[in-house]
């Protein structure tokens, strides 16, 4: 069993080729090194799952239930529409924090409504790969 599970929605894998001046020129994998580096000094074990695809994201959380014991989620581009995303995340009985790489807040009038963000303990939105460092520290297992 992992501590915690972290999920990347939509265009996440694309990270370092895709609108690098927004999300940086960090590639995909190079995140997952520094997540898992960081999660190392921690104590925490972490897996990651990325999907460009909606159902499997779905899948994912529903399979979390009882095999990890928190979830962090960027539901890229789902977060501002992804209803069904939310719903799972309502379904389990685990404490989520949702990330974003960049300020959804800042950004276009369609970005900055989350509709999953309200079903998580909280956010935390702009500070690129920190997000997901950020949202390891905040203490969200129920034994950290
Ligand atoms: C994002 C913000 C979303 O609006 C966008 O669709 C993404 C990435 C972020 O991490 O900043 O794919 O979730």
């Amino acid at each position: 069993m992992s501590d915690v599970l972290i999920i990347n929605g939509p265009n996440l894998n694309l990270l370092g080729k895709r609108e690098k001046e927004i999300y940086g020129s960090l590639s995909y994998e190079e995140m997952e090194t520094l997540i898992q580096k960081e999660a190392k000094k921690m104590n925490l074990s972490v897996s990651i799952f990325q999907s460009n695809h909606e159902g499997e994201i779905i899948d994912r959380i529903q399979k979390a239930a009882g095999s990890v014991k928190a979830i962090i989620i960027n539901p890229g581009a789902y977060t501002h529409y992804g209803i069904s995303i939310r719903d799972a995340l309502t379904s389990i009985n685990l404490p989520a924090v949702e990330v974003h790489l960049s300020n959804i807040f800042a950004r276009e009038h369609f970005r900055q409504n989350s509709v999953t963000a309200g079903v998580c303990r909280g956010m935390i939105s702009g500070f690129g790969v920190e997000s997901y460092i950020l949202a390891l520290q905040i203490g969200i297992l129920p034994a950290h």
